[in-house]
């Protein structure tokens, strides 16, 4: 198949950015999206062009590394789908894309299609971590935890920190993602010493990074390649509050 591709791009933070048009022709449908972006590439250099910088590591949907809009689509068209797992046998031939980065204050584009996602690790460093005594692992069955609250920790803990629930979020919220690492630390047992602190540092921390606020609206849940549920934005607002209310 053959596509046109309007991809922004914009050489450093400082410049000013803008869309450019490119083809991508024979574009095999079993290719990867970053994949087909790959091909494209080899094409620019070797005409001598800049190659579209874009972010990946492991390519297999767990890194949290790449992720742009594709037609407005955080991550495209597919739901529950990294860009790096997405298949070009979801489009067709003749199909134009418009392919832009991250859109949030919190997140400044440093080259094209990759952004600054550093605020999110800051969020993590304000609170994101157990105390735990260093040295051999504990025998498994030594904690007991409930089965649902072992699910629940596990499915909050899926979060790859990709930045896709901010950029789909009107409001550039990242309560989704502080949502998933509060909830995944403070369901288990282990993360129940720092649970009151680690709401009220992460929570602040988001808040100063120049990141929206949640207002329900439900993009993120929807945009989430990793399916993270809503009520764990509920589950830091509890924390949050009852942290609060304890320290008064
Ligand atoms: S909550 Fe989902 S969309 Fe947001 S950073 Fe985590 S994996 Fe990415
Ligand atoms: S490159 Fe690792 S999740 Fe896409």
């Amino acid at each position: 198949m053959n596509l046109v591709l309007h991809v922004w791009r914009q050489r450093n933070a400082a410049s000013e950015g803008r869309m450019e048009r490119y083809e991508a022709k024979d574009v095999n449908a079993d290719m990867s999206f970053l994949e087909m972006l790959d091909v494209v590439n080899e094409g620019l250099i070797a005409a001598g062009q800049e190659p579209i910088a874009f972010e990946h590591d492991c390519r297999e949907g767990i890194c949290g590394s790449c992720g742009f809009m594709i037609n407005g689509a955080a991550h495209g068209p597919e739901r529950g789908t990294t860009v790096c797992q997405l298949h070009m046998r979801h489009f067709k031939d003749g199909d134009e894309l418009y392919l832009e980065p991250w859109r949030a204050k919190a997140f400044p584009v440093i080259k094209d299609l990759v952004v600054d996602r550093s605020a999110f690790d800051r969020i993590i460093a304000a609170g994101g971590y157990i105390t735990a005594h260093t040295g051999s692992a504990p025998d498994g069955n030594a904690v007991p935890v409930p089965k649902e609250n072992a699910d629940r920790a596990m499915d909050a803990a899926a979060c790859i920190g990709c930045g896709a629930c901010v950029a789909a979020c009107p409001n550039a919220s990242a309560a989704l993602f502080t949502g998933a690492k509060i909830s995944h630390l403070g369901l288990l047992p282990q993360g129940q010493a720092e649970r009151s602190r680690r709401a009220l540092r992460m929570v602040a921390r988001y808040n100063e990074e120049l990141f929206g606020s949640c207002t329900n609206i439900g993009e993120c849940e929807a945009a989430c390649p990793k399916e993270i549920r809503m009520e764990n934005i509920a589950r830091m607002n509890r924390d949050y509050l009852k942290a609060k209310w304890n320290d008064r």
